[in-house]
């Protein structure tokens, strides 16, 4: 009942709004100012898998523990549909660990140790990701084949507003957890990526020189809770985990071309958006990803575009009334340019609304061709103009 009036206010609201709104597309945002760098931390893989997020754990401990009481006090009593989990916490989730594929339920354990946090409830938070994020990604190509990736994430729909704030709660007790992360082997760095501290998977990353790669959620007929539920009752565990596949590849794969085929067909617990982009000319995809398989792959110049942008919906399909930040990101990327390429034209994009909305809490810039990876947090603040809600 609650959330349907929520909903309900929000859809009346963003109505009412959007024509006052109207859409941004902003300037002069890049650089932000540097308290809104996110920093960047190691994580070295040579070190044995218990070991990798000691160091990282120790910093964040506070606020991983937070936001784990959060979701299981608020957010798991609010949404019926994953009642299911909280039974589970205690009971398989930690068992869990120990059937995910090598290293990652190493990992976990490690995590769990150096914070203290039960190993259940560090399963529980690096699963829950695969359920709950929106996102923007733009892939775009300037005249001369470079090719630059970016995304806003947007995280916590729904899982509670805080009324005196106008916030969502979730985003703002993710937002401290906001963290780079280089992984390094051998003293170099393998692949960088933006992530929260104590999640193992990757939502956005990169390995230089190879590809880079963001994931947005899909809502699917056959959701995330179906593989979950198959994963964890020994159903069936012929399957990845979307993140986990993600960061699968940024370890192994040599080529764009390869990340792209493996990432296509590999069977997955929930269906997905992948972006990826490489760094030669015409490298940039969306593939549009069902548990079993790829719907749709749409290739950087399909219909002589210079740029793809993916959202929460199906991009051959026109998206939702309530929720279209597909158009106002066209209209923003054809008003910049071809010529206009940069990490600050795209920035420009992602810190205008409603590409930027209060879900998002970071924007992460990506250059597949030399490995740069610049991420700030992100704010929608209604003192500047009034933000939507998503
Ligand atoms: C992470 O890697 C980049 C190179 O890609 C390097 O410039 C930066 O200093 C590294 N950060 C840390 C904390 O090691
Ligand atoms: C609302 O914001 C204030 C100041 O930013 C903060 O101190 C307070 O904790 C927030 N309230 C909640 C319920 O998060
Ligand atoms: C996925 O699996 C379902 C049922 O097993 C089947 O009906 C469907 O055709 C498959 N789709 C793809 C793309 O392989």
């Amino acid at each position: 009942m609650e959330i349907c009036r929520t909903i309900f206010t929000f859809l009346l609201v963003v109505f009412s709004i959007q024509g006052i709104l109207g859409e941004q597309c902003l300037s002069d945002q890049w650089p932000p100012n540097s308290d809104r760098v996110v920093p960047t931390h190691v994580v070295n893989l040579d070190l044995p898998p218990t070991e990798r997020w000691k160091e990282i754990a120790a910093v964040y401990k506070p606020a991983i523990i937070d936001l784990v009481d959060y979701i299981k006090k608020f957010v798991l009593s609010i949404s019926p549909e994953l009642q299911f989990l909280v039974s589970l916490v205690d009971t398989k989730l930690p068992a869990m660990a120990d059937t995910l594929p090598v290293p990652y339920g190493d990992e976990m354990k490690g995590i769990s140790q150096a914070t203290g946090v039960p190993l259940g409830e560090i399963v529980l938070y690096n699963i829950f990701y695969e359920i709950f994020t929106l996102c923007t990604s733009i892939v775009a190509q300037d005249q001369n084949g470079n090719i630059l990736h970016g995304r806003n994430l947007d995280f916590g729909l729904l899982l509670g507003w805080d009324m005196l704030n106008n916030t969502w709660t979730l985003s703002e007790k993710l937002r401290p957890l906001i963290t780079q992360v280089n992984f390094t082997q051998n003293g170099q760095v393998l692949f960088k990526t933006t992530s929260f501290a104590g999640y193992i998977g990757v939502i956005t990353g990169i390995r230089p020189g190879v590809f880079s790669i963001s994931m947005n959620e899909r809502y699917g007929l056959k959701g995330g809770y179906i593989g979950l539920i198959e994963w964890i009752f020994n159903i069936n565990r012929k399957q990845s985990f979307v993140t986990f596949a993600m960061r699968d590849m940024l370890t192994k794969a040599e080529s764009y071309d390869q990340a792209v085929k493996y990432l296509a067909e590999v069977k997955l617990t929930a269906p997905c958006y992948y972006i990826l982009a490489g760094p030669k000319s015409g490298q940039g995809v969306i593939i549009t990803r069902s548990r079993n398989g790829s719907d749709d792959v749409k290739p950087l110049g399909k219909d002589n575009l210079w740029f793809l942008i993916e959202t929460n919906y199906d991009n051959w399909k026109k998206p939702p009334f309530f929720d279209d930040r597909v158009t106002p990101c066209i209209k923003c990327m054809e008003a910049k340019g071809k010529n206009q390429v940069t990490f600050q034209s795209l920035f420009n994009v992602f810190s205008s609304r409603p590409m930027l909305n209060k879900l998002t809490v970071y924007t992460a810039l990506m250059e597949p061709a030399t490995g740069r990876l610049e991420s700030y947090w992100q704010y929608c603040r209604d003192e500047e103009a009034p933000c939507a809600p998503w």
